[in-house]
Formats: C-alpha cells, sequence, structure tokens
C-alpha cells in the first residue's frame, strides 16, 4: 500500500476518533426476527436461514422492485430517522449449549444508543466536501458477504468483521481494522460480540441492482478495505460515489462468559443462523427507502450522529413500537434442537 494511502487512512480513523468525520449513526430497533430473504430468495417463505430486519413495516418476503415502494407501503419505521423506510438485515447469533441445543444470543444498542435490539446504522458522506455523495435512487439494492462462506478468503471481496468488545467499549477504528477480525472471537468478550458489515462506496450510476446484487456497486480502488467513508478512488467502471452504509450490531454474549458453558475443547461456542461457527458467513442486505429526498439533504448537510436537522426523527419509544409479526411460524427463541431451517445439519460448523 502506498504511503499516502496509508497517511489518508490514518487521518481518516483520527478524524473518526475525534467526530469530527460526518457520519449519520443512529439506531434501528427489530422489525422481526424471520426467515425471509426478499433479495437472495424472492418470495420464499421459508427462506435457508434466519435473519433479523429492521427498518419500514413494509417489509415482506417478494418486496418486488417494480411494484414494492418501501415509502408509500410503510406506515412506520423502526429507526431514529422517520423517513427511513429501508430494510436492513443480517444473520442472528446462536449460543451453543455442551448438551448441542441452541439458543439466540440477546442483542443491545451501542453505545451511546438506545434500542429494542436491532441495528445500529452509519450513512457516511465523504471527509472530502469536494467528493460529494449521491444518495441511493428508489428500488435500489445490495448485498455483502456470503452467506455460503465458512472458510477465509485471501482477499474477501467484502468487509465483514466482528470485534471482541472490551467491558469499557471500543467506538475506535470503524473500518474492520484491528482489533476487528473476519472471525468469532475465539475467547470471552468481557463487552459482548460487535458485528460490523460495511457496504461499498461506488456505483455504476445506472443498474439499482444486479443478479448476484453485488456487481452494480464497487469497494472504491487503493484504498481498499482501509477506506472509511466515500473517499477512495472509484473505478471507472463505477464512478458515483455513495453513501457509505455501514450495519453494526451487538451481541449480548455475556451471559455466556463461564467456562463450564463452553465446549471443553476449548473453542468457542457461537454460531450465525447460516450454521457457520467460524464468523465468515455474515452478510448484510440493504433495500433503500429513505422518503424523497431525505437522505441526500443528510448527506450535503454533513450531518452527525442521532441528530439532523434536515431529517425528521421520532422518539425510541415510537420507532420500538413499530414491528411486524413474523411469517414463518417457528420457534427461534428457547432451547431449540436444531437451528432454524436445520442449519446446523449443511455442511458449514
Ligand atoms: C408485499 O407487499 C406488497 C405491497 O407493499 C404486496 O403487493 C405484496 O403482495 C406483498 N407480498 C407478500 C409475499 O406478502
Ligand atoms: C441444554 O443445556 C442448556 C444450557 O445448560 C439447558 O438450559 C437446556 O435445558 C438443556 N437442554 C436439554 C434438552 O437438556
Amino acid at each position: 500500500m502506498h504511503l499516502v494511502t496509508l497517511l489518508v487512512a490514518h487521518l481518516a480513523q483520527q478524524a473518526l476518533a475525534q467526530g469530527s468525520m460526518p457520519m449519520l449513526r443512529f439506531q434501528c430497533n427489530q422489525l422481526v426476527v424471520d426467515r425471509l430473504d426478499p433479495l437472495v430468495n424472492p418470495g420464499a417463505v421459508p427462506s435457508p436461514h434466519l435473519h433479523q430486519i429492521v427498518g419500514g413495516n413494509s417489509f415482506n418476503a417478494s418486496m418486488d422492485p417494480a411494484t414494492h415502494d418501501l415509502v408509500k407501503d410503510s406506515t412506520c419505521t423502526t429507526c431514529t430517522f422517520s423517513e427511513d423506510f429501508s430494510n436492513y438485515w443480517t444473520a442472528v447469533l446462536y449460543f451453543k449449549a455442551r448438551n448441542g441445543s441452541y439458543t439466540r444470543v440477546p442483542q443491545m444498542p451501542s453505545q451511546g444508543l438506545q434500542g429494542r435490539g436491532g441495528v445500529t446504522v452509519y450513512y457516511i458522506p465523504s471527509s472530502n466536501t469536494k467528493n460529494a455523495v449521491t444518495a441511493f435512487k428508489p428500488g435500489f439494492r445490495m448485498l455483502v458477504g456470503d452467506a455460503g462462506l465458512h472458510a477465509a478468503t485471501p482477499n474477501p471481496a467484502h468487509k465483514v468483521c466482528h470485534r471482541c468488545m472490551p467491558a469499557s467499549g471500543d467506538n475506535s477504528n470503524l473500518n474492520c481494522a484491528s482489533p476487528d477480525g473476519p472471525t468469532l472471537p475465539k475467547g470471552f468478550c468481557a463487552g459482548g460480540i460487535r458485528s460490523v458489515i460495511t457496504f461499498p462506496t461506488c456505483w455504476d450510476g445506472k443498474n439499482t441492482d444486479s443478479a448476484d446484487h453485488k456487481s452494480h456497486v464497487s469497494y472504491p480502488q487503493g484504498t481498499g478495505v482501509n477506506d472509511v467513508g466515500s473517499n477512495g478512488v472509484c473505478p471507472t467502471t463505477h464512478p458515483v460515489r455513495i453513501p457509505q452504509v455501514m450495519l453494526e450490531t451487538m451481541w449480548d454474549t455475556r451471559s455466556f462468559n463461564k467456562k463450564e458453558l463452553w465446549p471443553a475443547d476449548g473453542s468457542q461456542p457461537f454460531v450465525w443462523s447460516t450454521g457457520d461457527s467460524h464468523g465468515y458467513s455474515q452478510h448484510g442486505d440493504y433495500v433503500f427507502g429513505w422518503k424523497d429526498d431525505s437522505l441526500q439533504k443528510a448527506m450535503d448537510a454533513r450531518c452527525s450522529g442521532a441528530t439532523c436537522s434536515a431529517l425528521k426523527t421520532q422518539s425510541n419509544e415510537a420507532a420500538a413500537a413499530c414491528s411486524v409479526k413474523a411469517e414463518v411460524k417457528e420457534a427461534v427463541d428457547g432451547w431449540l434442537e436444531h437451528l432454524p431451517g436445520d442449519m446446523d445439519q449443511n455442511s458449514m460448523a
């Protein structure tokens, strides 16, 4: 990597630590935990593995981009910014007991935020005011990560990582750099496990989706995995800078931090709802659904945190009151003999 690139990444991280880099950072409470995936398995009830979904309540199994209008079809959203009817979803984490049964790991809000589980959502413009970002168009969607991945890849084409959080919390270095890693942590994490999914920041400027839900977007060149915000150089195939979307989930593993609960062989006991106990299969899906040009306004206003004069906000109580019923009728909580969809029976563990 070039020295200049390293320096820029370093400065960006400093700016981040000092809070001077503009970034929306807000809570979206859990809308539902359900075995649906309108992006990868549209119409399938159930889809293969379980997700937690946050955002607008028009979420459903199909979400046909031609007819589904997230803004008009939603009557509420679980997000702090009440004009954000987008949907975001990720895999969920289970704990596997010594007797082989599974229980879902509770979630907690990220530092400084309130919420009923859910996801902390970031939208990061560029720290360089000359590099204006273009907000997503209606119908836009994208996917990061690979639910079928269960081994390390040398240069993963995505940014998905975990951090073993100290009791005091740690918001440094948001960008999947050290101390984050691609695998689930190997030991007790006094502050729980943070899982971060970072979306690409370059768009082809034409397609709101693609067959793999990935090819219409790209990570910037050169800066690669160390880019924070939409600063990197976009490839000529994907010249349009888009806001950097990032999903952060806090898994409250603290009640499982007991030697007698962990496997006798010293391995770690957590497993994604994909059946993967390594961690590589975590993934994030995004379907854009901000009202009118509200996201563009917020990016142009270079707002930071969970308040923005360019946006409407709602109380956490109102956001948490928004929910939908799971479509798939199955047990996802309590002690389960198998993961939902029998994902523990596939070859991923
Ligand atoms: C999803 O919602 C849209 C309207 O928002 C509706 O037209 C469609 O039939 C729904 N699909 C399913 C599978 O519920
Ligand atoms: C399995 O272990 C868990 C955790 O110790 C316990 O709560 C659960 O009741 C056990 N299930 C069975 C079927 O023994």
